[in-house]
């Protein structure tokens, strides 16, 4: 009797112990579920989640005013610095506006979900270099993730989603019901030290990411996706901005995958801010009515240092696309690309001259822009419906354009004629189909080699540091 007492107490003795010893790894285990690690320009001093502000992330509770509470409230950090977590879950709200040495990071799972009822949205002047908003005369509405002024801030996480629903808008948009301009997933404006990573950003009302009058931008590993149908739902549009460099960024959508603007017109020639050391590396498109890169058309301001390597469009109506008009002044100049794998495509080289579009009827039929320095090479295409077509502006060729070893196959039902040129001016070597008598071929002996800057840009040095947010329970 007394042995079975002693086995019993014995064995408890032994149960127990193991339930501490589980509890043990339990604790730890779960500490490093909760620890989570990203890539960023800066670290953070100061963490909280977005549970800590009444957040939930039913998919109905309306989150606007918690995320605004929290930011405002983790402004108090200034330049220590501080970091907002959003869990798993999907967190439906409305605008939010960031604050500087600030991080927002997405849980894997997570889901922010914009609200759809537009009468909430708050409207804004337009951009003062585009005099407009571009959907109707007057104001905007404020994009979902608004910034202005800021320095130092990042939008990341694990490949979390910030999904536009922007179905509505685009019903408002095609029916001509919108009395302002459509706003945008996220829009940074007049600010410095700015990365927007591993993130997927889902049906945006009209384009996607749009930083503006900012510089030292930093963008990877970026997913976007809209029906390739869907109105003016650009992917990335860096607009007066100097230093930027995107990498990694996957896109499929209804408009161009990058288009690299700089104002309009009148408004933009006298804003008189240029686009300038964009870096653009790994871009892969799906875009069947759009460009993988535009340049314009919007673009009064001027755009200068462009370099764009390792781009792959499938499917897509032309590769780096010059858009531009009479009126429009500015510049496109020092544009740089190589490395391009095509497949299936309208036109591989696509300049425009003749865009319109025009802001109002107040621009000047005098302010006529400067095309030159366009240099293309490493280019391989398939199915494509025509080589070129480059349309210079009469009274003002478009200059040193050079195209280097591109083989471009041609679709079965391809144009008679590849290539065709008005007002252009440059050189080719080792192009396939031959070039238009515009760009006559240097042969083999003196390539034409439209070089590749060697030297890197600032932007390139970055280094990003390993940061950190650990769950509190407390
Ligand atoms: C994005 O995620 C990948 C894979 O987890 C990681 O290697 C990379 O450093 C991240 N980049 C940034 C800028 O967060
Ligand atoms: C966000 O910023 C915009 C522009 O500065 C401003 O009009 C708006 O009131 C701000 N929203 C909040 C909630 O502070
Ligand atoms: C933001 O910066 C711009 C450009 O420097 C300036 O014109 C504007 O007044 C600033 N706005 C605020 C709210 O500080
Ligand atoms: C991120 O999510 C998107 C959408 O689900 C997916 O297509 C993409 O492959 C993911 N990217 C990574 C790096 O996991
Ligand atoms: C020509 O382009 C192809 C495809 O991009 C590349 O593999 C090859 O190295 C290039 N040739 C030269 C001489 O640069
Ligand atoms: C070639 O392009 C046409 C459209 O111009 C498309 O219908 C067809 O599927 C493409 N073929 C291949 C093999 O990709």
């Amino acid at each position: 009797m007394e042995v079975v007492w002693l086995v019993v107490v014995f064995l408890v003795i032994i149960i127990s112990l193991n339930g501490v010893e589980c509890k043990r790894v339990k604790s730890r285990r779960r500490a490093l579920d909760d620890e989570y690690y990203y890539s960023a320009i800066s670290c953070r001093a100061h963490s909280a989640s977005i549970v800590d502000y009444g957040g939930v992330g039913d998919g109905k509770t309306l989150n606007t005013n918690a995320f605004q509470q929290a930011i405002n409230h983790l402004s108090q950090y200034g330049s220590d610095g501080s970091q907002l977590f959003v869990p798993a879950g999907k967190w439906l709200t409305g605008t939010f506006n960031l604050t500087s040495h600030f991080t927002l990071f997405l849980h894997k799972d997570a889901v922010l979900l914009a609200s759809q009822d537009i009468k909430s949205w708050p409207v804004v002047d337009p951009l003062p270099s585009y005099g407009h908003g571009r959907d109707a005369a007057g104001g905007r509405y404020i994009s979902l993730i608004f910034g202005t002024n800021l320095t130092d801030v990042v939008v990341t996480g694990e490949n979390g989603t910030i999904d536009g629903q922007g179905a509505v808008w685009w019903q408002q948009f095609h029916s001509k019901k919108l009395k302002y301009t459509r706003p945008y997933l996220i829009e940074i404006m007049h600010s410095d030290s700015i990365q927007i990573s591993n993130l997927t950003f889902l049906n945006s009302p009209s384009w996607n990411l749009h930083p503006v009058y900012t510089s030292n931008i930093f963008m990877q590993a970026i997913t976007i996706l809209a029906p390739v149908t869907s109105p003016n739902t650009d992917g990335i549009n860096p607009d007066s901005c100097t230093n930027t460099r995107l990498e990694d960024i996957y896109i499929v959508s209804g408009d161009d995958c990058v288009a690299v603007k700089s104002g309009w017109d009148e408004y933009g020639i006298s804003y008189g801010m240029p686009t300038k050391h964009l870096i653009i590396r790994r871009l892969t498109c799906i875009s069947p009515y759009s460009a993988a890169i535009a340049l314009g058309s919007e673009m009064s301001g001027g755009i200068q240092d462009v370099r764009a390597e390792d781009i792959t469009a499938i499917n897509t109506e032309s590769a780096v696309r010059i858009k531009t008009g009479v009126g429009r002044g500015g510049y496109v100049k020092d544009i740089y690309v190589k490395g391009m794998s095509l497949h299936t495509m309208k036109w591989v080289f696509w300049i425009t001259g003749n865009y319109g579009s025009h802001a109002d009827t107040h621009y000047d039929p005098n302010a006529l822009p400067e095309i030159k320095g366009i240099n293309y090479r490493d280019i391989v295409a398939e199915n494509v419906s025509m080589a070129a077509r480059l349309e210079g502006i009469s009274g003002d060729t478009f200059t040193g354009i050079c195209i280097s070893n591109a083989t471009i196959g041609l679709a079965k039902k391809a144009k008679k004629y590849p290539w065709t040129c008005s007002e252009v001016e440059g050189v080719t070597s080792g192009v396939v189909p031959p070039p238009c008598n515009l760009l006559p071929d240097k042969g083999a002996d003196k390539p034409a080699a439209c070089d590749f800057p060697e030297e890197s840009l600032a932007i390139d040095n970055l280094e990003l540091k390993r940061c950190s947010y650990m769950m509190s329970y407390f």
